[in-house]
């Protein structure tokens, strides 16, 4: 089934000169397409929309000042099963916790810090994809 999913290289991931290798994971990944992409900066509006689920858990607030502490990009990645597929590329949220190979096991150094958000389902998809890209049809 083609999907589409949001991915965001957060500000550590710009700032380490990463978006080149993880980007370059994606596509190497056969079938699947980026079909928009965008560097910029996120406002605290757009990111209490992004993630209101984790709104009053005590990691929200340095979650929030992380995410805005910098550029991220934001790409639309489509393709077969491609939101289970780029989480699988991600690794677990804890790069502790993620194998070597994934992108999370092989630069990731703390929790907050893991480089990249991938959307977790379907429905989680097309609501982060109307924030980020509310243009797309
Ligand atoms: P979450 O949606 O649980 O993880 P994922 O990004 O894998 O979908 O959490 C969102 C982000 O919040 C996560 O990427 C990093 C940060 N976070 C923390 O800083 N501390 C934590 O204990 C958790 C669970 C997440
Ligand atoms: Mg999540």
């Amino acid at each position: 089934m083609s999907q589409r999913t949001l991915v965001l290289l957060k500000p550590d991931a710009v700032r380490r000169g990463l978006i080149g290798e993880i980007i370059g994971r994606i596509e190497r990944k056969a079938g699947w397409q980026i079909t928009a992409l965008e560097l910029r900066e996120l406002d605290q509006e757009t990111l209490e929309l992004h993630y209101g689920e984790h709104k009053g858990k005590p990691f929200y607030e340095p979650l929030v000042a992380f995410m805005s502490s910098g550029p991220v990009v934001a790409l639309v990645v489509e393709g077969e099963r491609v939101i289970e597929g780029v989480r699988a590329l991600a690794g677990p949220t804890d790069p502790i916790a993620a194998a070597p190979g994934s992108i999370r096991g092989d630069y990731g150094t703390i929790v907050r810090e893991n480089l990249i958000h991938a959307s977790d389902s379907e429905e989680s998809a097309i609501r982060e994809l109307k924030i980020f890209f509310p243009g797309l049809s």
